[in-house]
C-alpha cells in the first residue's frame, strides 16, 4: 500500500526521538553564535538553472540526482540538493555585499538526492553548515573548521579526522586538466559513459565517479596539490600553519576533489567510521559566476543523520530535553471539571504539565505519569479542591511536599534549578 508507506529513501522524525535532532541544532546554534554566525533560511526549491550553474553540469548530483519538475506555470524547479547555492543567490539577491564583510551565516535545511539508499545515504537529508562570503582567509578557512569540529564534539563526537587539500584556482586547474585529459586519453574508450562526456568539459569530475572501473582507470592519475600555482600553495601553507597554532590536527588528503564544481582553493571533510560526516571549502568564483563581483567565500555542511548514525555507534547518549515537569491526575467528577483550568495555569506560567485526556482510572494514569518520565506528580481529588492543598511527589526519590495550588509553579521552578 502506497499511502501506508514513505517513499524510498525518506524516513520520519517520530516523537521519541525528536529531542535528539532538537539537541543536536541547539547545539549547532550556539556554537554558531559563539563564532559569530547569523542564522539563514532559503526556499526549499530554486530555478533548476542554479543548480545547474552553481553546482556544476558535469557533477553526478545534477546529472543523475536532482529532484527536478515542471511547477504548474511550466518552470523547471529543483528541491535543493544542498544549501551552497541558493545560499550564494541570497547573498545576490538580497544584496548582502553591501554590509560590512564578512558575512557569516549558518542554516539547517533538508535536502534531496536521488541516491540509492544505503546506511547513511537518504533522498531527503538534513544538514546543518555555515556559509561565509568576502573574506580571502585563511583564517576564515580555519575558522569553519573550527566551528565543525567544536560542534561536533561538544555533543559527543571525538571520533573524527580532518583531511583538508587544496584544488587550485581555475588557473592551476587549466593546467592540471591537461595533465588529466593526457593520462585519461589511452584509456577513454575504458571509462563510463558519464566519464566520457567529463573528458573535455571537467576531467577532474572522473576522479569523483562512484563506478569502479572508473575509480580503477584513475589510479596513478596526477595528484592536483603537485601542480597549484604559487598564490594557492601559499594560501594552503598559511591555512596549515593557522590549523597548527589552533592545535587542529588534520591529514593531507590529495583524494579528496569533492563532488561539486564550485570548489576553489581549501576542500576538506570530517570524517568518522565509514561516513564523511562533514565537507566543504572555498569556492571564491560562485558568486562572480552568478553576475555578482567576485567575492571569495567557504563554508560547510554536516549531515544530521549521519552524525546520528554515528553518535549511536560511538554508545553516545543524548541527553533528554522533553522531560514533563509534572503529571496532574484528577481524581473524581469535581477534579475532572477543576484540573483543566489549573493544569492550564500552569502551562501559562511555563510549567510543562501533563494530565489525564483518556478518562483512565487512578493505577493507570501514575502507570502513564511513569512512562512519559515526569518529574513529579500530583493526585488532585476532593479533599484537595476543598483545602486548597496539594501534595507534589518526586518520582526520582518518592519524596511528598505539601503545597497550596498557587505555590506550584515557584515550586516546581524552583526544583529546575
Ligand atoms: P556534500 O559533501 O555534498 O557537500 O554534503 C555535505 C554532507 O551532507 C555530507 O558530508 C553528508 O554528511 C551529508 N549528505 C550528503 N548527501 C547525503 C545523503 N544522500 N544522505 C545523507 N546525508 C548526506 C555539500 O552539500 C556542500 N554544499 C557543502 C558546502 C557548504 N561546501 C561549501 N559550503
Amino acid at each position: 500500500m502506497l499511502i501506508t508507506k514513505a517513499p524510498k529513501g525518506t524516513e520520519d522524525l517520530l516523537p521519541q526521538d525528536s529531542y535528539k535532532w532538537q539537541y543536536l541544532e541547539k547545539n549547532f546554534r550556539e556554537v554558531c553564535r559563539n563564532f559569530g554566525y547569523k542564522e539563514i533560511r532559503v526556499p526549499t526549491f530554486e530555478h533548476t538553472e542554479l543548480f545547474e550553474r552553481g553546482v556544476g553540469d558535469t557533477t553526478d548530483v545534477v546529472q543523475k540526482q536532482m529532484y527536478t519538475f515542471l511547477d504548474k506555470g511550466g518552470r523547471s524547479v529543483t528541491l535543493r540538493p544542498e544549501g551552497t547555492a541558493s545560499i550564494a543567490r541570497s547573498f545576490l539577491q538580497n544584496g548582502l555585499f553591501s554590509q560590512p564583510m564578512p558575512i557569516k551565516t549558518f542554516y539547517d535545511v533538508a535536502c534531496f538526492r536521488y541516491e540509492n539508499k544505503q546506511k547513511g545515504r537518504l533522498r531527503e537529508f538534513h544538514q546543518l553548515g555555515v556559509e561565509t562570503f568576502g573574506s580571502k582567509g585563511p583564517s576564515i578557512d580555519a575558522e569553519v573548521i573550527a566551528l565543525a569540529l567544536t560542534f561536533l564534539k561538544r555533543v559527543g563526537l571525538d571520533d573524527l579526522t580532518v583531511h583538508i587539500n587544496s584544488i587550485g584556482c581555475p588557473e592551476c586547474r587549466k593546467k592540471y586538466n591537461e595533465l588529466l585529459r593526457a593520462f585519461f586519453r589511452p584509456k577513454f574508450n575504458q571509462l563510463c559513459p558519464t566519464c566520457q562526456s567529463r573528458f573535455e568539459r571537467n576531467p577532474l569530475r572522473i576522479l569523483d565517479c562512484k563506478s569502479e572501473i572508473c575509480q580503477e582507470l584513475g589510479k596513478g592519475a596526477p595528484v592536483l596539490l603537485d601542480h597549484i600555482c604559487g598564490e594557492c600553495r601559499d594560501h594552503f601553507e598559511k591555512f596549515k600553519t593557522m590549523l597548527d597554532s589552533m592545535g587542529i590536527t588534520y591529514k593531507i588528503d590529495n583524494g579528496i576533489v569533492r563532488g561539486l564544481d564550485y570548489y576553489t582553493k581549501t576542500v576538506f571533510e570530517i570524517i568518522s567510521g565509514p561516513f564523511t560526516i562533514c565537507g566543504g571549502g572555498r569556492y571564491d568564483g560562485l558568486i562572480e559566476e552568478f553576475g555578482g563581483d567576485p567575492t571569495p567565500a567557504i563554508g560547510f555542511a554536516l549531515g544530521i543523520e549521519r552524525l546520528l548514525i554515528r553518535l549511536a555507534e560511538n554508545g553516545v547518549e543524548i541527553p533528554k530535553s522533553d522531560i514533563l515537569d509534572l503529571y496532574m491526575a484528577p481524581l473524581g467528577e469535581n477534579a475532572v471539571d477543576f484540573v483543566p483550568k489549573l493544569v492550564y495555569d500552569l502551562r501559562q506560567n511555563g510549567v510543562s504539565v501533563e494530565t489525564d485526556h483518556m478518562a483512565r482510572g487512578l493505577k493507570a494514569q501514575m502507570k502513564y505519569a511513569d512512562k512519559l518520565g515526569c518529574r513529579f506528580t500530583a493526585v488532585v481529588g476532593d479533599n484537595e479542591i476543598e483545602n486548597n492543598i496539594v501534595k507534589i511527589k518526586n518520582m526520582e526519590t518518592g519524596e511528598q511536599t505539601e503545597m497550596s495550588f498557587d505555590q506550584i509553579t515557584a515550586f516546581l521552578k524552583g526544583a529546575q534549578n
